[in-house]
């Protein structure tokens, strides 16, 4: 399958005091066209500012890509060209945040503020037509009613349709990815499943691409194509998911899996633990592997030398010393 996203070697920083904290750290990965690219780690791991650098949507003046390429189908994403990627954003790469309601204006109608992104990026559209396109467009992510609830302001709304309200802006320019950064965090586990739903038939059914990130390798592991698991800024294993499910390699993700209930289940994880300790904070990055104060099959490389990530074969790496 062709490729929709290639990320090469970013570097995203905090800027303090003439020294840089990494953030992101040395991260590539790529995204086929119509697949979803799970992104999971625990909380802190640089998910979201690695989901933000695509596109340079950096809000904190000190944080900085320092270095790094996006390319969007084989074209350069210029990361310091604020025209440039103010054409990409929202029009062909779309975001989707943790908390709908912050997202939503709560003194806009639903319509109003699906209105305002498609005079943004859909020229195409009459005037007269664009009422009809905002119920269609509601209707197809699953909102019942919709010839209503275009009037309705967000408190009208549940948790779930204030989601798939912004899953229907996302949607609006018809995007080549989307960007979902724990888009089901903030929901109950039977809307949470609607949700997933939606994303694999929007993926099914407009042929968009999704990064899907998330904190839950339960969830990440039901919707992925790839997947591939972060810790400390870095990226530390990178697979098809059916690979990294059916065959966890790096210690941390086999660690990720020991802490799930039952749901998925593989020889090589004997039963449900936690992981011992805590994510490092930026900045505070121990020597050698990063993982290595926590992980259960350290050996002496491990805390002197930081272990390259690795192919193991086409589409499989890992950075740990055991391979
Ligand atoms: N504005 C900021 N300035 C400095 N450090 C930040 C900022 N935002 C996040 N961080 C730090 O960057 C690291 C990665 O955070 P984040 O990308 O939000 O992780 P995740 O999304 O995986 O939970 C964390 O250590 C966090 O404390
Ligand atoms: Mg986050």
């Amino acid at each position: 399958m062709a490729k929709l996203l290639e990320v090469k070697n970013l570097n995203t920083g905090f800027h303090h005091e003439g020294r840089i904290i990494p953030l992101v750290d040395d991260v590539s990965f790529f995204i086929e066209k119509q697949s979803i690219l799970g992104l999971v780690g625990e909380s802190g791991s640089g998910k979201t500012m690695t989901a933000l650098s695509l596109t340079n949507l950096l809000i904190d003046r000190n944080c900085r890509v320092d270095n790094g390429r996006v390319m969007l189908e084989g074209k350069e994403i210029s990361l310091s060209d604020e025209n440039c990627l103010k054409e990409k954003r929202g029009k062909e790469i779309a975001y989707i945040f943790q908390e709908p309601t912050t997202s939503l204006n709560p003194v806009m109608s639903i319509r109003e503020q699906i209105e305002e992104v498609l005079l943004m990026h859909r020229t195409d559209i009459e005037r007269k037509s664009i009422k009809n396109f905002i119920i269609t467009q509601l209707q197809a992510v699953g909102i019942h009613n919709s010839e209503k609830k275009i009037s309705s302001f967000p408190h009208q709304l549940s948790g779930g349709e204030k989601q798939r309200v912004m899953i229907a802006m996302a949607m609006v320019s018809r995007p080549k990815l989307i960007v979902a950064d724990e888009p089901t965090t903030a929901l109950d586990v039977t809307i949470q499943a609607q949700i997933l739903t939606l994303l694999l038939e929007l993926k099914e059914n407009f042929g968009v691409s999704i990064l899907f990130i998330s904190h839950d390798l339960n969830i990440v592991g039901q919707i992925s194509d790839y997947i591939a698991v972060m810790y400390a800024g870095q990226i530390v294993e990178f697979s098809k998911a059916k690979e990294l499910i059916n065959c966890p390699r790096h210690p941390y993700t086999i660690g990720l899996f020991n802490c799930l209930p039952n749901r998925i289940k593989h020889a090589n994880v004997k039963e449900l633990s936690t992981i011992q300790g805590e994510v490092p904070k930026a900045g505070n990055f121990p020597d050698g592997c990063r993982f290595h104060p926590r992980c259960p099959k350290k050996f002496d490389r491990c805390s002197k030398e930081m272990p390259p990530l690795i192919s193991l074969k086409e589409d499989q790496e890992v950075r740990c010393w055991l391979y």
